[in-house]
């Protein structure tokens, strides 16, 4: 699972994404042992994979003030829930995680044990110190842009101040501030270059939590990246709320653009794939569609969200394109990479959709075919000019249309994978299966494979021919070493 959004019935599984950033190891709990007043930290994800490395960066900031990372609620000295306002069943989550935080801090208070309660991100943002009223446990309020200040907050609650709000938007402070990145400990590593947007889709809370598109500079991101690369990583998925919107600073009085940081991230030596995530269609220019037909490294596979295949709904969404341009988008990007995998995003049920427009988003998704996709029903949210618009749709209908939409999705998608039955492709092996001697890996477009292989090969790239195809991964056998090692060995030779 890599989307940028992640169903809510995936968020049981965020945490173990953040655990996979920065596992609970060995050396962790060596280091409790001999650093007794070390605090445990646990943070928990939820939301998009901004949030899962907004989350590795504020152990990053934490780690030199005493905080080691642990991997469950027990037992923590403060725990951070990185919360996601998407959709109002996302941002709910909180509360009830709150309420099981409440019992477990309880309890240690009876043995003379504090605990540190925070909450940060994007229900952080939009509903400030309601959190703190709704939920008194809670200790320290902070949005999305605050992360470098934790330190300062933590302390100013081991002072004795009860309530730590900041919900500031300083937002070049905060990748200036924090710490460079810590050792990614993970062959698939997230690096944030683009934060924040400028659209203001009418459905979409994002604008208001994450505030104004920034771009990281151009050297900033090349040295996260050879950090990142340094300590292990062979993949890297830069993110952004609107990530081809990038346009950082290329330290030359002008900026560089998505496709031009993909050339220069090619070049780095012991990179092997490049991803990004996620693309609003306007922001597809050539410069990217290029490099997608000129770099290997480059991974051909595109998340690319539409919304709805109604022209009068993505309209009053401020989508700001058209069913039409976004197929003649499709067209010129499979002209450029004729094997690029495709994905989006989906609405149904947003205020005036009516069963022609609904009908409009099947037939877009019958003429685009995408290997995969990610699909919901319409939840207001405060705030946002969808929420006050009279036109709204029962729930009844969302459903009905909702699993319409998901049944062919899901008949793509398996279509997908059956296609790619006794074909050749090249995996990356990031960790150990669930039985022994196997291992999983990505493939090119992002499907996770299964195999046979010793647990050496972890970070390695291999060519592998598929034997067998689910619904949702794929089983391989091995057929030998590719990537940049290869070449090197097969040069030498
Ligand atoms: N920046 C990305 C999307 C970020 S939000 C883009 O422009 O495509 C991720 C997805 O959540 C959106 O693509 C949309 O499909 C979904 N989403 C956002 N707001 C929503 C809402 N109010 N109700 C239901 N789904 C929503
Ligand atoms: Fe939200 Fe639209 Fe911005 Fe995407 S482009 S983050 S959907 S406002
Ligand atoms: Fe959710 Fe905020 Fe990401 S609302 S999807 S965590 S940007």
């Amino acid at each position: 699972m890599w989307p940028l959004l992640v169903k809510s019935a995936d968020l049981a599984h965020i945490g173990a994404l953040f655990c996979k950033y920065r596992p609970f190891d060995q050396d962790m709990t060596q280091d409790l042992q001999n650093k007794p007043n070390e605090r445990r930290l646990f943070i928990k994800s939820y939301g998009c994979q901004m949030n899962v490395y907004d989350s590795g960066r504020m152990a990053d900031v934490l780690g030199p003030h005493g905080f080691a990372a642990v991997e469950g609620p027990e037992g923590a000295d403060m725990v951070i829930l990185n919360t996601c306002h998407i959709r109002e069943k996302a941002s709910e989550k909180v509360y009830s995680e709150l309420g099981r935080l409440r019992a477990l801090k309880e309890k240690r208070a009876r043995d003379g044990k504090d605990t540190i309660i925070a909450v940060a991100g994007c229900v952080a943002q939009a509903e400030g110190e309601e959190i703190m009223a709704r939920a008194p446990i809670v200790d320290m309020v902070f949005g999305p842009q605050t992360y470098h200040r934790l330190p300062e907050m933590v302390a100013r609650i081991d002072q004795g101040e009860t309530h730590v709000l900041d919900t500031d938007f300083p937002v070049e402070d905060k990748f200036d501030n924090l710490s460079a990145v810590g050792a990614p400990r993970t062959v698939a590593a997230f690096l944030t270059i683009q934060e924040g947007c400028d659209k203001f889709c009418t459905f979409c809370v994002v604008p208001y939590t994450r505030g104004a598109e920034f771009s990281r500079s151009l050297s900033r991101v090349l040295d996260e990246a050879q950090r990142l690369v340094d300590g292990g990583a062979r993949e890297l998925t830069l993110l952004g709320q609107n990530v081809n919107a990038y346009h950082g600073d290329n330290g030359k009085g002008g900026t560089t653009d998505l496709g031009e940081l993909c050339r220069r991230l090619s070049e780095i030596e012991g990179l092997e794939r490049i991803r990004y995530t996620t693309s609003h269609p306007r922001d597809m220019d050539d410069s990217l569609i290029e490099a997608h037909r000129d770099l290997p490294k480059l991974m051909p596979y595109l998340h690319l969200p539409i919304q709805s295949g109604s022209n009068a709904i993505l309209q009053t969404m401020n989508r700001q394109h058209n069913a039409k341009t976004y197929i003649k988008l499709v067209e010129r990007i499979r002209a450029a990479r004729p094997d690029i995998a495709l994905s989006s995003d989906f609405i149904v049920g947003f205020p005036g959709e009516t069963d022609q427009d609904f009908e409009d988003t099947l037939a877009l998704v019958r003429e685009v075919t995408y290997a995969q996709a990610y699909s919901f029903k319409y939840s207001p949210r405060p705030g946002t000019p969808g929420a006050d618009m009279e036109t709204q749709i029962d729930e009844a209908v969302k459903s009905e249309r909702l699993a319409r939409l998901q049944a062919l999705l899901n008949e793509q998608q398996i279509a997908f994978n059956e296609a790619c039955n006794a074909t050749r492709m090249s995996v990356l092996f990031e960790k150990p299966g669930r039985f022994d001697g196997q291992l999983i890996g990505r493939s090119p477009y992002l499907q996770s494979v299964h195999v046979e292989a010793p647990e050496h090969l972890i970070g390695t790239l291999e060519e592998v021919e598929i034997v067998a195809v689910k619904p949702n991964s794929l089983t391989g056998h091995r057929l030998g070493a590719t990537g940049s090692a290869a070449k090197a060995s097969a040069h030498g030779a």
